[in-house]
């Protein structure tokens, strides 16, 4: 997602200057940035989130806005191992409050998810931006413990921040561990998709194009202070996605694998985005069919870019996590 709004605000804002501080971690991919990284505007900083001294590096003589798209950020690594997403999601949101605070940076704009909510029993039920925070994972807990952060540090200090909380989001250079870009990788590469139970889990989907314009309005326009949820009300069974993606490629249900469920999994999630919607102006432009599509369409063509990510780290991964 950092990598696609990059590219979006370079296109859309060429006179902004933007500095991409990344710890290149298993799933950060220099490669995303490649076709701007001669751009005057941008600028590479390999650093931790966590880290003062790299966090100052990046901010240089100050910035106007920081957004915090640096998280781990997979459920199923955070069961396998937890601290990381401590180390990230809190002390790192917690490095990234203090350079505000301190005034080396005007504001911050959390990235956040709505994992933080717990979830929801059916599709008709939606969490608000006051719904209680209840996270079922070590990874939605992790978002939470720096989101609080967040509404601490606005109460306690004034530090100006806004947290959004967004549904699932797909589309390209996704990182292919995910539920969308694994199953269409696995089938390109003629392997089964692992489905969890027996998929009828849902999950809320917007398509990043989507989540970029987002996070280019809550920029914008958005107020300090404020929380905002980002939804589609675009709300789909994982079956309902996979046997979507095994009709697009030609597979067929075979290629499904039942597999022991994920601990402590959410049956839903779902969001209301209103508050976005209304009050600036903000709403989803790519339905579900057409952003899978492109999605689908762009791994097919970028075989090269997923193709090096699923080797060795990746493989080992796979076998720990769904040997279960
Ligand atoms: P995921 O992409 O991991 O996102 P999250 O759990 O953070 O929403 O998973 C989306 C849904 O797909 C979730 O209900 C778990 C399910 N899933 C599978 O059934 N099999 C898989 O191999 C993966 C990765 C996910």
């Amino acid at each position: 997602m950092g990598s696609n709004f990059i590219h979006h605000i370079l296109k859309n804002y060429p006179d902004y200057k933007i500095t991409n501080l990344d710890k290149l971690t298993y799933a950060g991919n220099l490669s995303n940035l490649k076709d701007v990284e001669n751009n005057p505007n941008y600028k590479f900083v390999k650093g931790d989130i966590a880290n003062a001294d790299d966090v100052n590096k990046a901010i240089g003589d100050g910035v106007d806005v920081i957004i915090n798209y640096a998280a781990e950020s997979h459920v199923d690594r955070s069961i396998l191992s937890p601290r990381a997403f401590l180390d990230t999601d809190i002390f790192g949101t917690y490095t990234l409050l203090e350079a505000v605070r301190t005034g080396k940076a005007k504001r911050l704009i959390q990235i956040s998810t709505d994992e933080v909510f717990g979830m929801v029993h059916d599709m008709t039920e939606e969490f608000t931006e006051e719904s209680r925070f209840d996270p079922s994972s070590p990874y939605s807990a992790s978002k939470a413990g720096g989101d609080l952060m967040c509404s601490a540090y606005w109460k306690t200090y004034n530090t100006p921040v806004i947290v959004t909380h967004s549904c699932n989001f797909y589309g390209a250079n996704q990182y292919p561990e995910k539920l969308i870009p694994l199953f269409i990788t696995n089938l390109l590469e003629d392997k089964k998709v692992p489905v969890y139970g027996e998929g009828n889990q849902f999950r809320e989907w917007i398509f990043t194009e989507d989540h970029c314009r987002a996070i280019d309005t809550i920029l914008h326009k958005g107020k300090i202070g404020e929380v905002y949820n980002i939804g589609t009300r675009n709300r789909k069974a994982n079956m309902d996605i996979t046997k979507s993606i095994l009709n697009y490629l030609g597979k067929d249900e075979s290629y499904i694998e039942y597999v022991a469920d994920r601990p402590g999994h959410d049956f839903g999630y779902a969001v209301n985005p209103d508050k976005l919607m209304t009050e600036l102006g903000w709403k989803p432009e790519t339905n579900f069919e057409e952003g899978l599509t492109r999605t689908i369409e762009w791994y097919k063509q970028n075989e090269d870019w997923w193709k090096k990510i699923k080797t060795e780290e990746f493989l080992k991964y796979y076998e720990k996590n769904y040997a279960k």
